[in-house]
């Protein structure tokens, strides 16, 4: 696939090698504060309908994943109240995988004429522009979902309101080793000229 640009601009060169990294290989250290806060400010360049800024990132380190770990247990009891133990530890451990745990939620408008996908399609970008911006500065990250992210209670103990999205747990750390890069993908599946009905 010819590049069209005799050199990528460095921008798109670190969107094009962008990888998750499993938590498993998402060692110590986690990102340090100014890291953190140059990957919640590129969030915040995520296209926004109204001006809303729903974006809101809870940062979770040390002992606070195993409370963490805590919340998604109990929720995972409620929901399912015949869980065996061991499946419960399992999920107790699961936020000790990585250094630090990002839950990332949107505070949703909903009186607001910006529909709610809108909303939330603006605080998933941010979300996307967090995790590119990890990345770049070297940091391994992944984003993942679990059941607990629709639950209330949850929600509320990481302070949110009912009617507010949690969009997922961003794991991150300093990644294990060589870390994964993509081969870059065929992007022809994926795009089509329109010229007219
Ligand atoms: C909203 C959302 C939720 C996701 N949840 C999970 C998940 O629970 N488990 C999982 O293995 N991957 C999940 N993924 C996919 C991973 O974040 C990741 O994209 C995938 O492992 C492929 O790696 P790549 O990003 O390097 O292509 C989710 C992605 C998104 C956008």
């Amino acid at each position: 696939m010819p590049d069209s640009l005799p050199t990528l601009p460095p921008a798109l060169a670190a969107l094009l090698a962008r990888a998750s990294v499993p938590p498993r290989q998402l060692g110590e250290p986690g990102p340090d504060a100014a890291a953190l806060d140059r990957a919640v400010a590129a969030a915040l360049r995520a296209p926004d309908h109204g001006g809303l800024r729903p974006w809101r990132f809870v940062l979770i380190a040390g002992p606070a994943r195993v409370a963490l770990g805590g919340l998604l247990a109990a929720s995972l009891a409620r929901r399912d109240a015949a869980t065996p133990p061991e499946r419960l530890e399992l999920e107790r451990a699961k936020p000790l995988r990585a250094p630090l745990v990002i839950a990332a939620g949107a505070v949703l408008r909903h009186d607001h004429k910006v529909p709610l996908w809108e909303q939330e399609a603006t605080a998933a970008a941010g979300t996307m522009n967090l995790l590119n911006a990890l990345d770049a500065q070297g940091y391994g990250a992944i984003w993942l979902s679990s059941a607990a992210l629709g639950d209330p209670e949850v929600k509320r103990a990481l302070g949110f309101a009912e009617r507010d999205a949690l969009l997922g747990w961003i794991y991150a750390g300093t990644p294990r080793g060589e870390r994964p890069r993509p081969e870059r993908a065929d992007p022809a599946p994926h795009r089509r000229w329109w010229s007219g009905p």
